[in-house]
């Protein structure tokens, strides 16, 4: 949970500063205020990245050198605080801090706020590549799953390597033989974690599949990246030649992807637009719900400019089911009268953003919002 956030020279923010509610925070303002650059800067405090581009040029304020985003963090109400702090030059250089002390990659803050997107980017989940339903399933394996970091990283040494010896052309199966034992051995412990997620992980996604939509027929299944009925080892003698021709490993976890299916069909070509975002939807709920019950820990949304996104029936829907899980939201919308409605029976806390500054918070209250 954060419990403070402090975000300077990115975009059009100079300085935002401020204490967020523990559950709900909806952020409003006009076109171009700078709500969507309140997530991104939250989400860069979670990811050390941006979640809309890797020109990092772009996201530090026009006439600056660097962005800053300074947080507090608390694990669960009992836990104290700690202080996170990201920073990110022109250059895309970045410098992260907990409790004061540099480390070297984003693995503390990832693990200190698991974060959860929903945003006009995401909606395109099921159309998209496979990359992106890989992050989302390992998402949730590195968050339940406390050996699959190591044996990622291990994994990507080994991959890069074999890559680096097949983009010679000059080495054989002899050269590749102790690389592949390593790829294979990796292969198979990341493949039977994110198995095992996915296996633990649709009930929860069916549960929230039904509560918003009446779609009953759409399955989620796993390709590994591989022939499942192959062995990894014979897959990548098979494929040896091809791997050297084109200087890189056609075949492995890197290449895992989660099949989404209506009626059997692709679910990106089955089903309406409107549709899709639902189950975009259902997913991302149904993984913070399924991190509240594994870990005991709550997770954060950062939902941006949902009353463009979805109806108003669906939009109710979402919200309730966000208010009934552990986890903290921060939305955003330039519709402050339908924003209000839709969640005016949760408590929460109403920002309202102009020209890159906070200029207003309020706390609202079911009871007082009534009278
Ligand atoms: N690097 C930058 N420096 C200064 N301003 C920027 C930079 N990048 C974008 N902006 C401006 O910041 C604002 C960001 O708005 P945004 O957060 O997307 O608004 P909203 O989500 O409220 O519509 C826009 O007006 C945009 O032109
Ligand atoms: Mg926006």
């Amino acid at each position: 949970m954060l419990t403070e956030i402090v975000i300077t020279h990115l975009r059009n923010l100079e300085r935002v500063s401020f204490s967020p509610d523990s559950k709900i925070n909806l952020i409003v303002g006009p076109n171009g205020s700078g709500k969507t650059s309140i997530l991104e800067g939250i989400y860069l405090l979670g990811r050390a990245r941006s979640f809309l581009t890797n020109k990092y040029k772009s996201i530090v304020q026009q006439g600056k050198t660097n962005c800053t985003v300074f947080g507090r963090v608390a694990v669960d109400d009992h836990s104290p605080r700690l202080s996170i702090g990201v920073s990110r030059s022109v250059d895309g250089a970045s410098q992260i801090k907990v409790s004061g002390q540099k480390v070297r990659n984003s693995a503390p803050l990832i693990e200190l706020l698991p974060t959860q997107v929903i945003n006009p980017d995401s909606f395109s989940l099921l159309t998209g590549g496979p990359g992106a339903r890989r992050q989302f399933v390992d998402w949730g394996v590195f968050h339940v799953e406390h050996t699959f970091l190591k044996s990622w990283q291990k994994f990507s040494r080994c991959l890069k390597q074999r890559n680096g010896l097949l983009k010679l052309r000059t080495s054989g199966a002899k050269e590749l033989a102790p690389w592949n034992e390593e790829f294979v051995e990796c292969a198979r412990i990341i493949t039977a974690q994110r198995e095992s997620y996915l296996a633990r992980f649709s009930p929860y996604f069916e549960k929230a599949l039904k509560q918003l939509t009446s779609l009953d027929d759409v399955t989620l299944s796993f390709y590994r990246g591989w022939d499942e009925k192959l062995e990894l080892q014979a897959v990548l003698m098979e494929s040896l030649a091809r791997d050297q021709k084109r200087g890189f490993t056609h075949y492995g976890p890197q290449r895992a992807d989660i099949k989404i299916k209506y009626l059997g069909m692709d679910s990106g070509e089955s089903l309406s637009r409107g549709q899709q975002k639902m189950v975009v939807c259902a997913l991302k709920v149904a993984q913070g719900c399924f991190f509240a019950e594994s870990t005991g820990r709550e997770s954060l949304y950062l939902v941006d400019d949902l009353t463009a996104e979805l109806d108003e029936d669906h939009q109710i829907k979402l919200c309730e089911m966000l208010g009934e899980i552990k986890c903290q939201v921060f939305a955003t919308s330039v519709d402050i009268s339908s924003f209000s409605e839709i969640w005016s029976r949760k408590p929460h806390s109403m920002f309202h953003v102009e020209q890159g500054n906070l200029i207003e918070a309020q706390r609202v209250s079911p009871h007082i919002w009534r009278s």
